[in-house]
């Protein structure tokens, strides 16, 4: 039997369909060390990741490892050109969790906009004597506009959302999506900057790579109008948490809603004192049905990445296909 490493707890029952076709060393205590991941990869033919970096040294400890299989849509943590070197292959698991994350980035932008968290924590400490007329005033969605940065499929689902809020919809992406998914979606093409001094509310849905690297720092907050929110549910490192932390303290934007964090779980402490940001611990895709059906679909990935079960070779979600059936290096 090929030999998998779970590099984290995950559903039980998952774990059952993995051991019908490998042997299963299955991490159920903290993250591993990078040492400990070489240590338990080094006789493994295939890992089941959710955010582990795997890079060349890791690849080159394990000799065997043929597929990584991320329990995730984004897969920063792979450096991909070691696995193409390696002819190892990388899978993810993407469209089941599109839904769930988009309605998560609609919960953190209103609870932004409309001051949710801060008011809240103000009404757990007790301090909640009188209604005031001017208490926790916020801005409104409906009729607003929202400015989308990255209409992949989470972005599309985000904006397909924004009908029922009578919101118009403008967007920046790397390229133009096809010209009937701006029709049906109602959404004009902008660019960044255009985009940054329009939109009410702005949410980030980019893939982190070194491009997307602090995709938002000063320079694009001092393009967005005072009143404006700010989201993030894509991955950390594409807002400069610190320049968030200054354009909140100084009113340069009203609010943020943030999931996702730089150098997360241990986030700019910062962060934690200012009143007008949402923190979210990376839970976009956190229900019970969207995060079965990621783990289900990693594991679904890897029986079929490593040439078994009922798909053997056909793996759903290949990143670099072209390495499929190609002996390890
Ligand atoms: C979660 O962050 C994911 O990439 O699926």
């Amino acid at each position: 039997m090929p030999k998998i490493l779970v590099a984290r707890p995950i559903f039980p029952d998952v774990i059952e369909r993995l051991k019908q076709y490998f042997d299963v060393d299955w991490n159920q205590g903290d993250v591993l060390a990078a040492d400990e991941l070489k240590r338990r990869l080094a006789d493994k033919d295939g890992a089941l990741t959710a955010g582990e970096p795997i890079d060349a040294g890791v690849l080159a400890a394990a000799p065997r490892l043929r597929v990584v299989s991320n329990m995730a849509v984004g897969y920063n943590n792979f450096d991909m050109a070691a696995f193409n070197a390696a002819n190892v292959l990388g899978t993810n698991t993407p469209d089941v969790l599109n839904e769930s994350t988009a309605d998560f980035g609609w919960a953190l932008m209103m609870a932004a906009a409309r001051r949710i968290a801060e008011s809240e924590h103000w009404l757990r400490a007790g301090k909640w004597q009188k209604w005031s007329y001017d208490g926790f005033l916020g801005s409104d969605l409906y009729g607003s506009t929202l400015g989308v940065i990255g209409m992949g499929r989470i972005g599309q689902a985000l904006a397909r959302r924004a009908k029922g809020f009578n919101m118009q919809v403008i967007y920046h992406n790397r390229s133009r999506v096809a010209p009937e998914i701006e029709a049906e979606l109602n959404a004009e093409y902008a660019s960044k900057q255009d985009l940054l001094r329009r939109a009410d509310h702005v949410v980030l849905v980019v893939p982190y790579s070194k491009e997307s690297h602090h995709t938002i720092g000063a320079a694009e907050f001092a393009l967005m109008k005072p009143t404006a929110t700010l989201t993030n549910i894509a991955r950390g490192g594409i807002v400069d948490d610190a320049a968030l932390v200054e354009a909140l303290r100084s009113k340069q934007i009203a609010a943020a809603g943030l999931d996702v964090f730089e150098g997360e779980p241990h986030l700019n402490p910062d962060l934690l004192s200012v009143p007008n940001v949402v923190l979210t611990p990376h839970i976009a895709s956190a229900t019970e049905a969207t995060r079965r059906a990621m783990a289900n679909l990693a594991a679904d990935n890897l029986i079929a990445g490593l040439g078994v079960g009922p798909r053997a070779g056909q793996p759903p979600n290949p990143i670099n296909p072209d390495v499929i059936g190609k002996a390890r290096s």
